[in-house]
């Protein structure tokens, strides 16, 4: 039937038939926050290029732990900046590196924060790659025992799950027998399945020192052309034992969201990178956008396209503001 039978303004015609007809609805277990952790001791610092975020000594993380409960976000994934770098990315795997005190404190402190590791090792080598560098390439198989080692230790530290984002190839099988091996067969790998070689991350390089210090990441992070590699790539890491799959960045790979959500029955994340966050908060310091509209209508996109759970440095915002809406 057509119109003037049909009326698609009907039912748009007052806030609660518009309720009705939702079909996707943000909420604030939608949300994993991720945040910074560095050396030294009482110093909470605002990352520039990121407004609103920030990097905290171990000391003053009660603060971001704090908020997050207060907002109602249980859920956040760390990065560690460590004082020293090395080739080996050493500082990644050290009992008393930066990851594993923030884990230690954390969760002996807030029982009802889950806590995820990203495991990836450009935040600790002094060439800020990804693996082992061997003659002048990142040697693949060489980083595999490494990240293995790097997952185990930020396990023993407290940490619930672990999140590969390195993208060397096999590594979630590394990591699920390093896990098994140390007897955490019941901790889950959310893989960084398919993580694009993106100009997006920009801010966050800045936010953890980890820009590569010679050449890029193309060598190892996916061709932002590509679709089909990307739905080989989280098949593979299905294959290696992966219990969640992401696919990274966002806003400009919404297609690769939906197939991977049409393709796959594993839970699904999306990581709303730094650099999709700063062009936000550019445009909203700005006066040029109204803020929290557009902060929804891009979460609610990133789970229409079929995402169970989004990485947002925008979560303590929109549950705040999720929060104010139900009154
Ligand atoms: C580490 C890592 C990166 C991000 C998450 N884990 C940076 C990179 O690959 O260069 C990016 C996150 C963001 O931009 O918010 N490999």
């Amino acid at each position: 039937m057509t119109f003037p039978f049909t009326r698609m303004r009907r039912m748009r015609g007052h806030a609660v038939s518009r309720e009705m007809a939702r079909e996707t609805r943000l909420h604030r277990q939608d949300f994993i926050y991720p945040s910074f952790v560095r050396e030294g001791t009482n110093i909470v610092e605002e990352i520039t290029s990121m407004p609103g975020q920030y990097r905290y000594t171990v000391d003053q993380l009660p603060r971001m732990a704090d908020a997050c409960l207060e907002a109602g976000v249980n859920k956040i994934i760390l990065f560690g900046i460590p004082e020293n770098k090395d080739p080996e990315g050493s500082g990644a795997f050290a009992g008393d590196g930066i990851i594993q005190k923030a884990f230690e404190l954390l969760s002996e402190r807030y029982s009802e924060l889950y806590l995820i590791g990203d495991v990836c090792l450009c935040e600790y080598t002094s060439h800020g790659h990804c693996g082992m560098i061997k003659d002048g390439q990142v040697d693949n198989d060489q980083t595999l025992a490494v990240l293995a080692k790097t997952a185990v230790s930020q396990v023993a530290s407290g940490a619930h799950m672990v999140a590969p984002s390195d993208m060397m190839d096999g590594r979630v099988g590394a990591i699920r027998r390093g896990l098994d091996g140390a007897g955490y067969k019941e901790v889950p790998i959310l893989s960084y399945a398919a993580k694009y070689a993106s100009s997006f991350y920009g801010p966050f390089r800045d936010a953890a020192e980890s820009a590569p210090q010679f050449g890029d990441r193309r060598g190892y992070q996916m061709d932002p052309s590509n679709i089909r590699e990307a739905l080989r790539e989280i098949e593979l890491d299905v294959d290696e034992g992966a219990d969640m799959i992401m696919v990274k960045p966002a806003m400009a790979f919404l297609d690769v969201i939906h197939a991977a959500w049409q393709e796959f029955d594993l839970p699904l994340a999306a990581y709303n990178v730094s650099g999709e966050y700063s062009m936000v908060k550019a445009a909203a310091l700005n006066g040029w956008i109204d803020e929290k509209r557009i902060v929804f209508e891009i979460l609610t996109a990133i789970r229409r396209a079929g995402a169970n759970v989004i990485l947002t440095y925008h979560a303590l915002d929109a549950a705040r503001w999720l929060k104010e809406d139900e009154g």
